[in-house]
């Protein structure tokens, strides 16, 4: 079965240019549905995405072709990627603030897959500080953007804004859609959520962050949201490995068939993690731990007075290396988030925790980080091997990373 696409076209001079990247699409095996804004149609007519893609062509909530049963709903899921292009600062803005009030924007709140956002529009709009926070917000949320050329734009300006050629576009849905899993009748023995491989495996994950108490109300953290280490704790539970997850705070729902153990502070997911240290044939330490802590926790609230107030911080127990200091059978796994430097630093934490391998990723790219649902990971193992991975689904890549887990416990 073919992988499908919706592409979303709003009101601008570079709709033709979509026109060429539906039809190199279609030659290259994709079907296509496409939704057309009302501003959209003033520039192209829909009869001539329809004849291109071969397929109806959706202008308004209230059009209803006889294939469907909820609209929007129906194209969200037949959507294994979407693609908003040429993307209005109108349409990024309506995503940003959650508002649905036309077929496209509908759509794109109900889509699961990804949905990737081509800007097109003048400098000075583009350069808006608003528009510039809906894209940082959206792109935090695991929105995928094409990011705009710059050159001589249809106003006569000169700048960022422009639409990028069709055959950049098409490259960027194509790599997002070679890594959208394939359709369940697809799968077949290529997905590895179905294979039991890690049967009788005891895999400890940490994730999530951990929170260091200030006094009752206040305290130190950091943006971790859990999912990577969620994601893997699923995968792994799905592959037949027996899971404790020792999890920070988090709004995240315990995956099925993992044993959860909540804890706050880094103290506190140290005991955890070395209660179960010697059960675990192999730990995964995808947690954002804090390497300070307040040096004292004050049981009231403390009260404001005079202008400075200096809080004094001791440093957390390293859990990492700790584990590696004490490590016998069990397989270790770091993570790494930096900001530059990835892999000389994710060298020095294999020496100095006594790990396997790391998995390090650089929280400064787009797609990568805390809050969203992809990442671009680099594995860095103890022999010096180094394999670079492209962008993609957090659990697509716990796959990736238990994977490499596997080698290493056979
Ligand atoms: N880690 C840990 N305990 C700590 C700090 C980190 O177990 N007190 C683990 C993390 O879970 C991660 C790895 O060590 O798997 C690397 O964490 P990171 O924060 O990138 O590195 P640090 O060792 O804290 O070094 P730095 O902050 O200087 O980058």
């Amino acid at each position: 079965m073919s992988k499908h696409i919706v592409i979303g076209v709003t009101g601008g001079i570079a709709v033709y240019k979509i026109l060429e990247v539906a039809s190199k699409l279609r030659k290259l095996g994709y079907s296509m549905n496409t939704i057309m804004t009302k501003n959209a149609c003033e520039f192209v007519q829909p009869l001539a995405f329809q004849t291109i893609t071969n397929n109806y062509v959706v202008t308004d909530t209230f059009e209803r072709p006889y294939t469907w049963d909820v609209e929007h709903i129906a194209l969200a899921k037949k959507a294994d990627v979407m693609l908003i292009a040429p993307a209005t600062a109108n349409i990024i803005g309506k995503i940003a603030n959650g508002i649905a009030d036309d077929m496209l924007s509908t759509t794109v709140m109900a889509a699961r897959g990804p949905v990737i956002i081509a800007p097109a529009m003048n400098t000075a709009m583009y350069e808006n500080p608003i528009v510039q926070e809906n894209i940082a917000y959206l792109k935090d949320k695991g929105y995928l953007f094409i990011e705009p050329d710059s050159g001589w734009l249809a106003c006569g300006d000169l700048g960022s804004g422009k639409l990028p050629a069709p055959e950049k576009i098409v490259e960027y849905v194509v790599d997002v859609l070679e890594q959208v899993e394939a359709p369940i009748e697809d799968k077949g023995t290529s997905h590895k959520e179905v294979e039991r491989d890690l049967e009788g495996k005891h895999i400890l994950v940490t994730a999530g962050p951990t929170i260091e108490s200030i006094d009752p109300f206040r305290y130190i953290t950091n943006h971790s949201s859990g999912k990577m280490g969620y994601a893997i704790a699923e995968d792994a539970a799905k592959r037949g490995a027996k899971v404790v997850l020792v999890s920070g705070q988090t709004n995240l729902e315990c995956p099925p068939n993992v044993e959860r153990i909540n804890v706050r502070s880094a103290i506190e997911m140290y005991e955890a993690v070395h209660e179960h240290f010697e059960w675990a044939d192999a730990v995964i330490k995808t947690a954002a731990v804090a390497d300070y802590r307040p040096k004292e926790t004050s049981h009231h609230k403390i009260k404001k007075k005079g202008e400075h107030l200096m809080l004094e911080l001791v440093p957390n127990p390293d859990i990492l290396k700790s584990l590696g200091e004490r490590k016998s059978h069990q397989v270790l796994v770091g993570f790494a988030a930096e900001t530059q430097n990835v892999i000389e630093y994710a060298e020095d934490k294999i020496r100095n925790k006594n790990l396997d391998f790391i998995v390090a990723n650089n929280i400064a790219e787009a797609g990568a980080g805390f809050k969203g649902d992809t990442n671009i990971a680099t594995i860095i193992e103890k022999d010096g091997t180094v394999t670079e991975y492209k962008k993609m689904y957090k659990s697509e890549l716990g796959n990736v990373i238990l994977d490499k887990l596997k080698n290493y416990l056979d």
